[in-house]
């Protein structure tokens, strides 16, 4: 199958140099490294694919609004205009901007959650799963179960299960759960959208059990942009449209829009209810900033509210979409295992089926993760056991997820083609040495959020 690289709907204005250090050096900082992706250096590599958080390229009209940035402390101009954007898109009565997405996470937390309290969601990411553990909190995940077969085509594999997510709320009730989250699109399973008719099944299961609704919007618009294009119904509906039909199922949403508002920094918190908004001004205050900036600069404000914008065109979000598909096309033409149907922001390789011989507990996705910068001077990022393997709170076993993946995440509006025809052609040469790989051992590694600051040996 040909899958056509799409001509951008753009073109360069400012470049920045990129260079490949030779691989004995690599090689070298990979050790001072101690294998973690997370502690080389930018500079040490070609083309970084560790993330599409803050990483977009900003445009022409987003330089132009940091130009009008207002820094005023109290009301500025730059909060007004942020407010009418997010006013306009999400459609919540209030909100408050903070630095980014767990910023609002961590807020939201603090004023909702209990000890021993649950937070369903379809999956959490790290960040999220993390800021409820810390207020000791239980983040419950219940995605669909055809989320964890990487080969099935579900074309909305980021669904809540239904069945679960009642069962989960009869046997626990609704004091034991403070709120219910979802998350679009579902980052920690694939990339994989979430449907309007399971976004509004799970938000009819929440209010009928009283049970807040909470969004994680990070990704919204790929989210929306997959409804349109899939869901029987959406195709004449625009992706703002579409928006507006998502968020009105919602009583709040965090958002890291380091993502789809393509900012380098930023983020959003989104509620309906006037006490709970009120906790949540006193506890920004306390931690982030006053509520008209919330630990940004006026800047960053006027970027967001031309970014979110930016995030919804369509012609981009095509872009996007089918050059992230483009990257995964090559890789499957070549016998790579990636996460089926193409999520949006990212290709997510099978790594436990491209290094069969590596167990989980020997990290094969960090295995992977090494080897594409040894060969190609490229950086993914693994989420599999590194990231999310934990001693169950009950009996202190290791509980492993269920997918080792490598995450090739694609900044927005940054690389091209050829960038994506030398990964996937380093790719094609680990992948005919994947019986000589070898897994790793931690030699350090925090309680929350390891997969940061861990470090490791070859085995
Ligand atoms: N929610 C989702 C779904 C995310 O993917 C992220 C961040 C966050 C919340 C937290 O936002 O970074 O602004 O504090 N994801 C990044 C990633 C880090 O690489 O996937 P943040």
């Amino acid at each position: 199958m040909t899958t056509i690289h799409p001509p951008e709907p753009f073109r360069i204005k400012v470049m920045e140099p990129i260079r490949l250090v030779p691989r004995e050096e690599r090689e070298a900082k990979l050790k001072e490294a101690g294998y973690n992706l997370f502690s080389l250096k930018a500079e040490d590599i070609f083309i970084d694919l560790l993330t599409d958080s803050g990483t977009g390229a900003m445009s022409q009209e987003q330089w132009a609004a940091i130009m009008r940035g207002d820094e005023s402390y109290a009301g500025a101009r730059s909060y007004s205009r942020l407010k009418s954007a997010v006013e306009d898109i999400f459609g919540f009565k209030y909100f408050i901007p903070t630095h980014q997405g767990r910023a609002a996470e961590n807020i939201l937390s603090a004023c909702l959650v209990k000890p021993e309290q649950y937070i369903p969601s379809n999956m959490h990411f790290d960040t999220t799963d993390a800021n409820i553990r810390a207020r000791g909190g239980r983040p419950v995940n219940l995605v669909i179960d055809e989320a964890s077969d990487p080969a099935n085509p579900h074309p909305f594999k980021g669904n809540m299960d239904i069945a679960k997510l009642k069962a989960f709320i009869a046997e626990y009730g609704r004091e034991q759960i403070p709120f219910g989250m979802i998350t679009v699109t579902n980052n920690a399973g694939g990339g994989q959208p979430v449907s309007m008719e399971n976004l509004k099944a799970v938000s009819a299961v929440y209010g009928e059990a009283g049970i807040p609704f909470v969004i994680d919007a990070a990704r919204y618009a790929e989210n929306c942009y997959f409804i349109q294009q899939r869901e029987p119904g959406y195709k004449n509906k625009s992706v703002k449209e579409i928006a507006r039909e998502m968020f009105a199922l919602a009583d709040g949403m965090t958002m890291s829009a380091k993502k789809d508002a393509i900012v380098n920094i930023g983020g959003l918190l989104c509620v309906n209810d006037e006490k709970l908004f009120q906790n949540i001004k006193n506890e920004l205050i306390l931690r982030e900033g006053f509520p008209t900036y919330g630990g940004l600069a006026g800047r960053d404000l006027d970027a967001m509210a031309v970014g979110l914008y930016e995030g919804l065109d369509e012609s981009y979000l095509s872009y996007r979409i089918a050059q992230t598909a483009y990257l995964a096309q090559r890789l499957n033409d070549a016998g790579i295992p990636t996460i089926q149907p193409t999520g949006g922001h990212a290709v997510y390789v099978v790594a436990n089926q491209l290094l069969p011989n590596i167990p989980n507990y020997e990290f094969p996705a960090q295995s992977l993760g090494v080897e594409l910068y040894r060969e190609g001077g490229i950086r993914g990022v693994e989420i599999g056991s590194v990231m999310f393997a934990h001693p169950d709170p009950e009996t202190n076993q290791w509980s492993y997820p269920a997918l080792e993946l490598l995450r090739l995440t694609i900044p927005r509006r940054v690389y091209t083609q050829s960038h994506f025809d030398y990964v996937a052609d380093t790719l094609v040469k680990i992948k005919s040495r994947a019986k000589e790989m070898k897994g790793f051992r931690l030699t350090y590694a925090p309680e929350l959020l390891r997969h940061f600051t861990a470090r490791f040996e070859p085995l």
